[in-house]
């Protein structure tokens, strides 16, 4: 399938960092250096949730959409601290990142949970970006495929061909991330290639082919180019370098 049919998307992860008041001037520097982007990629910042409001209306009317890094997996009740995916939707939430590996590692998700909050996240208008990926143990003791397979089969357990098609997958290998150690290119096509065959055994040729599936994990205005020219790699999550709109705005055009 010709990947320009996918949609491609290059999302920030802003993690644990920025203020409402340093929007304005992200904002201000971002915008110019990416004129026309939406004729070739949906771009957005996921934030953390108290600054989903001020950061929508910071980019209002500039084609940059805002999402969430987390979510729960239950609809509503009695979850103090949590915020619902019904809450994200309502104030303009766009995207919400599921089982980050950061999720994963410090606040105990597990593959269950990440199936969870994707099954919550598909009862509403909210596209969930669900991560997978290996640790640098289970890279070098050559278990990669079989756990990316496996952490993409549970994610998706109960998720029909119809819901798939709202899915973006993220492949970030967990020991590129905030590291500075990227994936070769052809290491990250290769297993972003395999969880599109995963897909493909789990549904059909035609519904894998349709799935964005996003690279995650030290992409930077050097490599964003050469990652994104993959077959298989449909868009970037990036994290440090999403914080500067300079090397935002280059992984941005990068993906034209
Ligand atoms: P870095 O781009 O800082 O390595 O972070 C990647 C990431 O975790 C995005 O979700």
């Amino acid at each position: 399938m010709n990947k320009k049919l996918r949609k491609t998307i290059i999302a920030g992860n802003w993690k644990m960092n920025m203020l409402a008041s340093d929007l304005k001037a992200f904002k201000d520097e971002l915008i110019p250096l990416i004129p026309n982007h939406k004729d070739w990629c949906e771009a957005v910042i996921c934030t953390p949730s108290v600054l989903i409001p001020p950061a929508l209306k910071a980019f209002n009317e500039t084609g940059v959409g805002v999402g969430a890094q987390n979510m729960s997996q239950h609809k509503s009740g009695a979850y103090t601290g949590e915020i619902s995916v019904d809450q994200l939707a309502d104030i303009g939430a766009e995207y919400v990142i599921i089982g980050h590996s950061e999720r994963r590692e410090y606040y105990g998700e597990t593959d269950i949970s990440v199936n969870e909050k994707l099954l919550t996240a598909l009862d509403s208008p909210v596209i969930p970006i669900v991560c997978v990926g290996e640790t640098l143990y289970q890279r070098e003791t050559g278990v990669t495929f079989e756990l990316v397979a496996l952490q993409v089969k549970i994610a998706l357990d109960g998720v029909s061909e119809e819901k798939l098609r709202k899915v973006v997958i993220a492949y970030e290998p967990v020991w590129a991330i905030g590291t500075g150690k990227t994936a070769t290119p052809e290491d990250a096509e290769e297993v972003c290639c395999a969880i599109r065959d995963v897909l493909a055994g789990l549904y059909s040729r035609e519904a894998a082919d349709a799935v964005s599936i996003l690279y995650g994990g030290s992409m930077n205005d050097k490599n964003a180019v050469d990652l994104l020219a993959q077959p298989d790699i449909d868009g970037g999550l990036i994290g440090g370098a999403s914080l500067k709109p300079e090397s935002f705005a280059v992984i941005i055009n990068a993906a034209r």
